[in-house]
């Protein structure tokens, strides 16, 4: 395999190495992964995580396997394996089905490697498109409000949502962003505060409860988030949260977009309905761990329920930013996320 590298993700002198984004802003570890299981815990732990990465990460794995001389049956293993890891972010299903496709050449080792190099560049390419057409809804001055993490820890390139805030501070030097910490593991408060400091784009980070008040007070132009499955109709699933926003952002009429690139889209979801929402451990919600340590809050026997993500209805959306161009609801009414 070619060497390929991203902010978070590197095939590099013969390894698949990743960033681990739990330990992240404070410490900065990449892990070599070699087998599934390895793979598999990365992604449960969300120390791999944002949808576009975890399909790219699972997909390089499955190239370095091949490569290794892992048979074609071992390799459907670990694809059903890998599938089955985070059951919302559609784009590990469109990895491990491309993927899949390849393994049925009669040179299956180098098609699957191929087929994974293409993944990753293409998921670069995408990046930039979305941003180059999202980058132009933004105007100087804008104060933007954004959600969980979708940036180039989240992808093989510059992100999807965040992505957006990227290209449009190159163009105009005065837009500020505010950033949801994103309970209840907090990828706005530890990764997406990172990233913007890094890139010198100025945030102010705040508790997801502070969000409508900020509306309240005119402090809110735009909201961009990503998306981790979009359904024919324009609903779509994003980390837990953005539904308050995009009521919130409806009821102060503040424009609300989601950004994401063709791979996000699912052709056999009719509606938000058939999104399935992945449930994670109580843990998360009954206290906090990370490079910091842990604590609890909760009481021992606290019911907890904890989605990871939630659904939002095509009503609430403004406009869909996707590589292809930006969709406005009469478009999608009219079924145009199924064809593009
Ligand atoms: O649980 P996570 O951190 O993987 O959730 C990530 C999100 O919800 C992102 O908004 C989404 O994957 C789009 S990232 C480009």
């Amino acid at each position: 395999m070619k060497e390929l590298i991203a902010r978070s993700l590197k095939y590099q002198n013969g390894m698949v190495q990743v960033l681990d984004q739990y330990l992240l802003p404070h410490q900065e570890t990449w892990h070599h992964c070699e087998n599934v299981e390895q793979m598999k815990s990365l992604i449960l732990a969300l120390k791999v995580r944002g949808a576009p990465l975890i399909g790219l990460a699972a997909s390089l794995l499955v190239a370095y396997l091949a490569e290794q001389g892992s048979s074609k049956a071992q390799l459907n293993d670990a694809i059903d394996e890998l599938t089955a890891t985070r059951p919302t972010a559609v784009n590990l299903m469109h990895c491990m089905a491309r993927l899949r496709e390849a393994l049925q050449q009669p040179e299956y080792a180098q098609a699957v490697v191929t087929e994974a190099e293409r993944l990753f560049e293409e998921d670069c390419a995408l990046c930039d498109r979305m941003a180059t057409f999202g980058a132009e809804l933004v105007e100087s001055g804008d104060n933007i409000l954004t959600h969980c993490n979708t940036g180039a820890l989240a992808t093989a390139g510059v992100g999807t949502a965040l992505g957006v805030i990227h290209h449009a501070a190159r163009q105009h030097s005065n837009i500020h962003i505010w950033v949801d910490e994103t309970r209840p593991l907090l990828q706005g408060g530890r990764l997406t505060a990172y990233e913007l400091a890094q890139w010198q784009i100025p945030y102010t980070l705040i508790c997801d409860n502070m969000a409508a008040s900020l509306m309240a007070a005119g402090k809110v132009d735009k909201i961009f988030v990503g998306a981790d499955r979009i359904a024919v109709n324009g609903d779509f699933a994003n980390k837990v949260g953005t539904y308050n926003l995009a009521v919130l952002a409806h009821y102060h009429q503040i424009p609300f977009y989601v950004v994401a690139p063709v791979t996000t889209l699912d052709s056999s979801c009719a509606s938000g309905q058939d999104i399935p929402i992945e449930q994670r451990a109580e843990t998360e919600v009954t206290g906090v761990s990370g490079s910091f340590g842990s604590c609890q809050w909760a009481p021992e026997q606290a019911e907890v329920y904890n989605p990871a993500f939630d659904v939002t209805p095509a009503a609430l959306i403004t406009a869909w930013v996707l590589d292809t161009g930006v969709y406005y609801p009469q478009q999608v009414a009219a079924g145009v996320l199924g064809t593009v």
